[in-house]
């Protein structure tokens, strides 16, 4: 069964690999779409691991429902974004979520059509990781308008962002393009290190004839913020906040241009 996404857009952030900084990536685009005056929610499908309610400092918020007969899930809210995540639903952060793929493929199409998103512009899904049931859903029934593929810059191993791209273009949803997370670290002192190598996300962008749509260093600042529920697109400094912003309008435009074609 396709499930109708209740925006005008719907933006899935994946990968295939575990860590690559996804959700992080998703928050943070989100914000800054929220920034630019777009009406965003976001949808944690992460539902064994899900850490956009911590990203968004709404580690201690519960979900409430409407009154009425047809009552529906109330999104929490925070920084401008309207969110829904198995995090919300659960006695506490830590209950471990110990489900057979069924259960989880079930729990995420409840999140996404039994939440009273409202009149959304952009709807962001932030991906758990892997290439299985609760992505092949993701990919095959939820009306997607694209797909951001996140990697890290390691040239070679690369191979579970390969499968996941292979997936998406084989179930046909159309994708953004590429973003190279984790691209060298900018010492105090001027150097830039290559901590996790470099050109991956080129490469990958290249290889399956998808946008590159840009690199993201090494910042322990955004890491900090993270950790504290604070997305740097909305809090950060000059810089992170212009990074994410200009990434956010690359994903438009790339979306745009999908439109055209
Ligand atoms: N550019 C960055 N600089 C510094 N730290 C980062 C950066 N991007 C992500 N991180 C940190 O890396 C860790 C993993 O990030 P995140 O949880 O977003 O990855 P993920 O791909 O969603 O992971 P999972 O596969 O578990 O869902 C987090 O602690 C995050 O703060
Ligand atoms: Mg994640």
């Amino acid at each position: 069964m396709s499930l109708l996404a209740p925006a005008r857009r719907t933006l899935l952030f994946t990968s295939g690999k575990g860590g690559v900084g996804k959700s992080t990536i998703a928050v943070n685009v989100a914000s800054a779409l929220a920034r630019r005056g777009l009406s965003v929610g976001v949808l944690d499908a992460d539902v064994y691991g899900p850490s956009v309610p911590r990203l968004l400092g709404l580690e201690g918020e519960r979900v409430r429902w409407s009154d009425g007969p047809h009552s529906q899930m109330l999104p929490a809210e925070n920084f401008g974004l309207k969110v829904m995540s198995v995090g919300l639903t659960t006695p506490e952060s830590d209950t471990p979520l110990v489900w057979r793929s069924s259960v989880a493929v079930s729990a995420l199409r409840q999140l996404l059509t039994d939440t009273a998103w409202g009149q959304l512009d952009v709807l962001v899904i932030d991906a758990p990781p892997g290439t299985g049931d609760v992505q092949l859903t993701l990919a095959q029934d939820v009306a997607l308008s694209a797909a951001v593929v996140v990697t890290t810059p390691q040239p070679l191993a690369t191979d579970d962002v390969r499968r996941a791209l292979r997936m998406l273009q084989e179930v046909r949803v159309p994708i953004a393009g590429v973003v190279e997370n984790l691209s060298g670290f900018h010492a105090p002192d001027g150097g830039v290190h290559q901590l996790f190598g470099e050109g991956g996300g080129r490469t990958l962008a290249d290889d399956y004839g998808v946008p590159f749509l840009g690199q993201l260093p090494i910042d322990p600042e955004l890491r900090a913020l993270c950790d504290q529920g604070r997305p740097a697109a909305a809090c950060g400094d000059d810089e992170q906040m212009r990074r994410f912003a200009d990434l956010a309008a690359r994903i438009l435009e790339q979306l745009a241009d999908a439109r055209r074609q």
